[in-house]
């Protein structure tokens, strides 16, 4: 038996890619999944796909929504063994093309909205509960366009670390999952939804990886069940990177 049977597990972004993946796949092992997602369109469009998951509408960008989301939460799920804090964005520009204004909402949603979700959820889980949130190993490999989205996810890790000296007080466990390239709709939110555009980038990207491709949403959420479950309980402050190779070779 899964060891998320019966667990509740709270995934911000899990409307799409990773998050979806990773709720589709716990859904699946017999996890109570609450997804959030920034609109209700997103949302209502990610729940036909999981009949038994709640949602809740929780934009990072927006802070009134942020600091209600343990209120909110709580509603549904008294109680979260898992959350997985993994909503994100990404502008990849080079240092004269980047903007105040794509370099706020990055940092607002991968740095601000993610400490504070995971303030806001913190007290709803008990003894023994997981975190996990979705870093990149865009702060440890050097790539053009990437320098404000590599701080943003550089902060995320740093967060992680000194958290889980805080957290491991009242026994909750925090990691992060790394991933290299992964196909998601995140490329083609970078070309305005241009699917034709966003494949020429990541066939391009995928070049650049040892392993030749990029990875699957379903095998990130394959990682993070581990990193919530049994067989990585001395993992503390750490990271599992998943990228065919990219960040080490
Ligand atoms: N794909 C990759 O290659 C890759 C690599 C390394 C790390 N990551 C990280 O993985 C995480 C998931 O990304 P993904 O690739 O799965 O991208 P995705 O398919 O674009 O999904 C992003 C998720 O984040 C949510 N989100 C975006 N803006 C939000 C906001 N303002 N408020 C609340 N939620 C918001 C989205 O919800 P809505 O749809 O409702 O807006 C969606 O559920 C991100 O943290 C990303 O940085 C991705």
């Amino acid at each position: 038996m899964s060891h998320l049977k019966d667990k509740n597990v709270v995934i911000t972004g899990g409307t799409k890619g990773i998050g979806l993946a990773t709720a589709l796949h716990f859904s699946r092992a017999g996890a109570n999944v609450l997804i959030t997602g920034s609109s209700e369109a997103s949302l209502q469009s990610a729940l036909k796909q999981l009949p038994n998951a709640e949602g809740l509408v929780c934009d990072l960008t927006d802070m009134a929504q942020v600091m209600s989301l343990g209120n909110a939460t709580q509603k549904t799920m008294p109680q979260v063994d898992v959350l997985f804090a993994n909503a994100g964005i990404a502008h990849f520009r080079p240092l004269q093309e980047m903007t105040e204004a794509l370099f706020d909402e990055m940092m607002q949603v991968n740095v601000k909205g993610l400490y504070f979700s995971i303030q806001q959820i913190e007290p709803l889980m008990p003894s023994g509960s997981a975190i996990v949130v979705t870093a990149s190993i865009a702060p440890r490999k050097g790539q053009i366009g990437l320098s404000a989205y590599g701080a943003s996810k550089g902060a995320a890790r740093a967060m992680v670390r000194n958290l889980a000296a805080e957290l491991t007080q009242k026994n909750i466990r925090i990691n992060c999952i790394s991933p290299g390239p992964v196909v998601t709709d995140i490329f083609s939110r970078m070309v305005d939804g241009d699917e034709v555009e966003a494949k020429k980038i990541l066939d391009r990207i995928a070049s650049t990886v040892p392993q030749g491709r990029v990875a699957t949403a379903d095998e990130i959420a394959h990682s993070v069940e581990f990193l919530c479950g049994p067989g990585s309980e001395f993992m503390l402050g750490t990271e599992i990177t998943m990228d065919g190779g990219k960040a080490e070779l």
